[in-house]
């Protein structure tokens, strides 16, 4: 089936909304449409959304304005809203900017042929309805942007976790597993095209669970699998809840060569009386001793974290407690954000969005200091140390420069050699920055 109909999806938000995109083009190229090389030769365009904080939704609705005035010069472009914000503002954004021709949710994306039939019909067309069931398993995503190298597999849709701040399990839905044989077949197919690294994502992968005919897959029990599919395929996952972390998980990290040593815990406060408030499930000592597991389990394995600061009710000596506990931690990266009140969360119908703009921002600069601090003296350490690097392609900063990753997800920097994307060297690490280790190729 061909209509000779281009497409251009333009994505923001997270690892995940990057993989459904993905499978969105999958779904529509084999219905017919061919994707756009860039945004001025598509004759569709869709806007991946993310609503995880007020500012990802401005920056959508602004780029919707620049969307209008391109259809003013080819009134024929079509404007499509996919994702979370599409599930979450439904029918209002359409009404609002009378610029979309189709808005459709997270669990909508085997629609969209239909939808678009519909709109070629001069209709609009809409479908946010959430499933108990869709994970995208059969489909095969087309690689977007990528380099060859690393790719996205979702393995988990939806959350059940309520977090109060969050808006992802209503945008999301229900959580649910994707077939284990699918994800091993699909990790096996990147291999084979020369794939050398990917990152399973969920929003709790620690609670993944398949029935098959001779029991229950966990989580443990995937990555075992998914490490099989070759020794040079790096496994990489995201995100691990705190309070779901086995030490059967790290156990089988430890074990598999593959398997990346670095685990993303986000740890949002080191308040328990914040993190009561947050929902979040686990103590400050909870936490702590789940890092000490990681630490014995694991030795050498970088924890990174995502933090919020300013949460409602969130007193000085909260915040204290947040940047003590880093401090034990000792992170090497986080992503840190301010707290940016979302409607339909338990956070917005039960508390108050009561720390000032000023002080929330303070907070956070704080925040971002101190970590700016630990990750540099963190690299620091590892001068003089070598590590197998997977080169991902050329440095931004110089020609002859690769960049590649180690399993500890740092960034190394050095001079060319023979070896070329998709392959592994070693790297003596000379220097440091608080973002990237420089060095030389050794093997
Ligand atoms: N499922 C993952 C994270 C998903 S969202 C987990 O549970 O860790 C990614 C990060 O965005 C969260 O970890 C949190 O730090 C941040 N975030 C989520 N909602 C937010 C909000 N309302 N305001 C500010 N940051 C938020
Ligand atoms: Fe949001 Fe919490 Fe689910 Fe993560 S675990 S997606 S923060 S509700
Ligand atoms: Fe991801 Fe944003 Fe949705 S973080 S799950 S795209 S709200």
């Amino acid at each position: 089936m061909e209509n000779n109909k281009k497409i251009y999806i333009e994505t923001y938000g997270c690892q995940m909304n990057f993989s459904d995109s993905e499978i969105v083009a999958s779904i529509l190229k084999e219905n017919g449409y061919e994707y756009a090389e860039n945004l001025m030769s598509a004759d569709i365009i869709f806007v991946n959304t993310c609503s995880i904080r007020e500012n990802a939704e401005d920056r959508v609705r602004k780029r919707l304005q620049y969307f209008k005035s391109l259809r003013k010069k080819r009134p024929e472009l079509l404007i499509g809203l996919l994702g979370c914000m599409a599930d979450r503002t439904k029918t209002a954004l359409m009404e609002e900017e009378q610029l979309l021709d189709l808005v459709a949710g997270p669990d909508s994306y085997r629609h969209l042929p239909r939808l678009l039939a519909e709109v070629g019909t001069g209709r609009r067309a809409i479908d946010t309805i959430l499933s108990m069931d869709e994970t995208y398993a059969d489909i095969t995503p087309v690689r977007l942007d990528s380099n060859g190298v690393s790719a996205f597999i979702s393995i988990m849709r939806g959350c059940e976790n309520y977090c109060s701040y969050c808006v992802v399990p209503s945008t999301r839905g229900q959580e649910r597993s994707r077939d284990a044989a699918s994800i091993v077949r699909e990790t096996n197919d990147l291999f084979e095209k020369g794939y050398r690294e990917v990152t399973l994502l969920g929003q709790n992968v620690n609670s993944y669970s398949w029935k098959s005919g001779n029991g229950t897959i966990t989580f443990p029990d995937l990555l075992g699998q998914v490490a099989a599919v070759s020794p040079l395929m790096r496994i990489r996952f995201a995100t691990s809840h705190p309070k779901d972390i086995s030490n059967e998980l790290l156990e089988t990290i430890a074990r598999n060569h593959n398997l990346c040593k670095a685990i993303h815990l986000p740890v949002q406060s080191g308040s328990n009386h914040v993190l009561n408030l947050m929902n979040r499930k686990y103590t400050r000592e909870d936490y702590q001793e789940r890092i000490r597991s990681i630490r014995q389990i694991i030795p050498g394995c970088t924890i990174s974290t995502d933090i919020i600061s300013g949460f409602c009710d969130e007193t000085e000596e909260d915040h204290r407690d947040t940047l003590s506990l880093m401090q034990w931690v000792g992170y090497d990266a986080a992503f840190m954000f301010k707290y940016s009140e979302r409607p339909q969360t338990l956070a917005a119908d039960t508390l108050s969005d009561n720390v000032p703009e000023d002080v929330k921002d303070r907070r956070l600069t704080e925040i971002i200091d101190l970590q700016q601090q630990l990750s540099l003296t963190n690299n620091q350490k590892d001068i003089g140390k070598e590590f197998e690097i997977l080169i991902e392609g050329r440095s931004k900063r110089s020609e002859n420069q690769y960049f590649g990753r180690n399993t500890h997800n740092k960034v190394a920097v050095f001079n060319k050699t023979d070896a070329g994307p998709g392959e592994y060297v070693t790297v003596k690490i000379t220097g440091a920055t608080s973002a990237t280790l420089l060095g030389d190729v050794v093997l």
